[in-house]
């Protein structure tokens, strides 16, 4: 896969984005961690493949909203789309920050993603050694 240097990160190309379009999933596999990438509703994100709480694989969770904060006996549903739930026990993540809804020292880890001339491009700390597609069937 080509790779570009930036000043502090380097850009991998992980597909053509029309592999990638809304709804799809795809696991990249950077010198060995995994790396979910989805598309929802043609927002981009990108965060590890590993849940911090007993390491499930983050690519099978439910992404929704969730209840805000708010007075007693009233509901608030927002950020739709973007938070992301475990598949085993639930522990949720704003998939923008990568931080858990219920604690800001918790974080599934994300990473920078964008569309550029007609690929997938993710930004990682530095040049890897190897990138791969890791195959997975998933009904989301
Ligand atoms: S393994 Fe993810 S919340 Fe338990």
């Amino acid at each position: 896969m080509e790779t570009m240097q930036a000043s502090n990160s380097v850009s991998v190309v992980v597909c053509a984005a029309e592999n990638l379009q809304p709804g799809q999933r795809k696991i990249a596999v950077v010198d060995g961690v995994e790396i979910a990438i989805l598309n929802v509703d043609g927002e981009l994100y990108a965060f590890r493949n590993r849940c911090p709480h007993q390491g499930v694989e983050m690519i099978y969770g439910t992404v929704s909203g969730t209840m805000l904060p708010s007075d007693p006996g009233e509901y608030i549903y927002g950020c739709d789309n973007q938070i992301v739930s475990c598949p085993l026990h639930g522990w949720e993540f704003d998939m923008k920050t990568g931080k858990s809804l219920f604690s800001s020292k918790v974080s599934v880890g994300n990473y920078e993603i964008q569309e550029i001339d007609g690929s997938i491009v993710l930004k990682v700390k530095r040049e890897p050694k190897s990138v791969s597609l890791k195959n997975f069937r998933c009904s989301h």
